[in-house]
């Protein structure tokens, strides 16, 4: 059976939410499902490969975030559990239908780790909030206060990734690796 048959698999249950409704829910919630396991792998490769002068503070950092990751995981799979669906979160799954490139294996330094994942925590910040919409307009708003705790989170944690590079890419430092010249034209009216 292919991952799109199983992601919109449905079992009987007695939630008031309709069926057709729900289909549509939990492949949002496996397209999720995918692209957070992918991105908690990929901070898991961080926390254990970073080198240089910050790596303490990188490797904890990596670490605190990957388990935040472990448990939104966890609450989605169940969710879709909840709605009656079937929660596809193998790896293999997950590498094929996950959103997210996959992570460069040839950086040592923080900067370029923090870099690789803040370019990975922006589009999955953004697909959040795209399904923020989507399940509210679909009439489940557990589901959408779901996406909505794990958004907040989400945009907190690009905060603290970005918060390691904006210096250097207000002061043009960064080279291609840093800040698109419309970020940089914002940062300098700033
Ligand atoms: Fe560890």
């Amino acid at each position: 059976m292919s991952d799109n048959t199983l992601s919109s698999r449905l079992y009987p249950t007695r939630i008031d939410i309709p069926a057709e409704a729900r289909v549509q829910i939990v492949v949002i919630l496996n397209k999720t499902l995918a692209a957070s396991l992918d991105l908690k792998t990929q901070v898991k490769q961080a926390h254990w490969n970073v080198k240089g002068t910050d790596f303490y503070q990188l490797h904890e950092l990596f670490d605190e975030i990957a388990g935040e990751l472990e448990e939104y995981v966890d609450m989605v799979a169940e969710r879709v559990t909840a709605l009656g669906g079937y929660a596809v979160g193998t790896a293999r799954a997950a590498a094929s239908n996950s959103i997210l490139p996959e992570y460069p294996f040839d950086i040592l330094d923080g900067k370029d780790h923090v870099t690789a994942l803040a370019d990975r925590f922006a589009p999955f910040a953004k697909h959040i909030r795209e399904a923020i919409a989507k399940t509210d307009e679909l009439g489940d708003a557990d589901t959408a206060d779901l996406y909505t705790e794990i958004s907040r989170t989400i945009d907190k944690r690009l905060w603290f990734l970005e918060a390691h590079l904006q210096v250097a890419e207000i002061k043009g430092e960064n080279g291609s690796a840093g800040a698109t010249k419309s970020q940089k034209a914002v940062a300098s009216v700033k």
